[in-house]
């Protein structure tokens, strides 16, 4: 079988399976603090590691998750309901990982979700994207880096550059583009959100990497 269905799913790399079967032995908690314990915490932190150097960031703005749309729904919910995020600018091109959570939030939040153009090719129109930045209003961009059913990618640094000069929060959907593209997916954005399924890695795991932007609060508490 040749299968070309990637942007759905990816297969496990065999080099993944063998490292996370040999992790799977190390079964001491992270939070304890015996010596299997901090085993368990060396292997969590270099993994931690591993991703902020992908991303060019530092270890503690990496968040593991359960997957791209944990990681979409923790920024989202924490912008509008903990940081005072009343307007956010995304399109009706974004995944239903977004949009549900968009539509969720504007029928129980104070929050305008307002939709920047594209044209025919799914080109976003940069020029009405910036004039809808400038406002009262703390706004939010909400965009994927790259489109799962058309492939068109988004000028990330372009789309960076407008959010910092009207000082407007970025969340980039980067699970088609994470562990894919050549140099950062996450360039400039506040936030990022990958899946590791997307790219050889197990089903279950997912990425958020935040820039120290805005603090996010997670949407389960109290785990450990
Ligand atoms: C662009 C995009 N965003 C978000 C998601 C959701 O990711 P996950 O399946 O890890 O929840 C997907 C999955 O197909 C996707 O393609």
């Amino acid at each position: 079988m040749i299968y070309f269905d990637n942007a759905a799913t990816t297969p496990l790399h065999p080099e993944v399976k063998e490292a996370m079967i040999s992790a799977m032995e190390v079964f001491g908690n992270p939070a304890s603090i015996h010596q299997l314990g901090r085993k368990g915490r060396v292997l969590l932190e270099n993994q931690r590691t591993n991703v902020s150097i992908l991303l060019g960031g530092q270890p503690g703005e990496i968040i593991f998750t359960s997957g791209g749309t944990e990681s979409l729904q923790t920024v989202l919910a924490s912008a509008v309901m903990n940081h005072g995020v009343t307007r956010i600018i995304s399109s009706p091109l974004e995944h239903p990982a977004v949009l549900k959570n968009l539509t969720h939030l504007e029928g129980t939040t104070p929050l305008e979700v307002v939709r920047a153009d594209f044209d025919a090719t799914g080109r976003i129109d940069l020029a009405h994207l910036e004039s809808l930045m400038p406002g009262e209003k703390k706004t939010m961009v909400v965009l994927m880096h790259a489109n799962n059913e058309t492939g068109m990618l988004l000028p990330m640094k372009k789309v960076a550059s407008l959010c910092r000069e009207h000082q407007v929060l970025f969340l980039s959907d980067t699970v088609q583009t994470m562990g894919k593209f050549a140099g950062n997916p996450a360039e400039g954005a506040s936030f990022a959100a990958a899946s590791a399924h997307k790219f050889h890695g197990p089903k279950g795991v997912g990425l958020l990497y935040m820039n120290g932007d805005m603090p996010v609060q997670p949407l389960i508490r109290g785990g450990g």
